[in-house]
């Protein structure tokens, strides 16, 4: 195991409950329905085959399978196959690393890539995870990734009153390098702006390549009023302004995450031709 996925592993296995992540907060419930609205819209319809890779504990797996899709999770964080094996429905679940998928060529209908990209700093490690998404899936089927904004964990930090001198100082450094320091929050990651995802994207053969905002640009909005007597109402603006403007170039990046979705090439050799 490299020392990267060493402390992917110890942080979710130690430091992080992401079985709970979802429910916790605004921006997650958020990401949760406007994740569920976009998969809706952009998979083909069930029965499809679908792998999530970097599934975790089963957030989308297990209502994709409820919903009629076969379904089967890779993650390389063995509690959360654990847990993903054991929920209700069970969902078919393995240890595996996105950038060496245990998955034959052209075997699923979609790939969902949401978590390992932004686990990943190096680009060519990205691209590799990318490549390997397309590989398992047919010609012509699609593969969905979700990456972090650039801005989105200073735009966190002063929506809790937490934009220290220090954290300003590192926001300053993250605009030109993407990297988070795990010493503010998360751990070790990697934070896109939208137009290296999609060239990412294109780099490993995606065709096609769409981005969504998924939080929307109000998201830092409905953190600021969560308790208050107006919590509720903001949080639907945000969810309607979230779904308004999903795909407006100019909003995109204020949400916390973005999905890029694209198609794999129709053939090897159209693959080979995009290189
Ligand atoms: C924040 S969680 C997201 C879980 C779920 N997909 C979601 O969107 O709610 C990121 C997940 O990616 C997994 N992950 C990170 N790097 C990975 C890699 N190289 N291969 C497979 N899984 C990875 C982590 O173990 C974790 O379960």
């Amino acid at each position: 195991m490299d020392r990267m996925t060493a402390e992917i592993v110890s942080y979710y296995a130690e430091r992080y409950d992401e079985a709970g992540r979802l429910d916790r907060r605004p921006q997650a419930r958020l990401e949760r329905i406007r994740t569920l609205e976009l998969l809706e819209e952009l998979l083909p319809p069930a029965p499809a085959a679908i792998l999530d890779v970097g599934g975790g504990p089963g957030a989308y797996a297990r209502p994709l399978a409820a919903a009629g899709y076969r379904v089967r999770l890779v993650d390389v964080v063995p509690a959360h196959v654990e847990q993903a094996r054991a929920g209700d429905p069970p969902v078919d679940a393995v240890v595996g690393d996105a950038r060496d998928l245990p998955e034959p060529d052209g075997g699923y209908d979609a790939t969902l890539l949401l978590g390992p990209l932004y686990h990943l700093l190096d680009r060519q490690e990205r691209v590799r995870a990318l490549r390997e998404a397309v590989r398992v899936t047919r010609p012509g089927g699609r593969v969905l990734a979700a990456a972090i904004s650039r801005f989105a964990g200073p735009l966190d930090m002063a929506t809790k009153a937490e934009l220290t001198d220090r954290v300003l100082d590192e926001a300053a450094k993250l605009i030109t390098s993407g990297e988070n320091d795990p010493s503010i929050g998360f751990t070790h990651a990697y934070f896109h702006r939208v137009p290296e995802l999609v060239s990412e994207c294109r780099e490993a053969g995606l065709a096609e390549v769409t981005v969504h905002g998924v939080e929307g640009p109000l998201w830092t909005a409905a953190e600021a009023a969560a308790g208050g007597p107006d919590a509720d109402a903001i949080f639907e603006g945000a969810l309607k302004l979230a779904r308004l403007y999903s795909a407006e170039p100019e909003l995109i990046p204020m949400s916390a995450h973005l999905l890029v979705a694209g198609s794999a090439p129709q053939s090897r050799s159209s693959l080979v031709d995009d290189l």
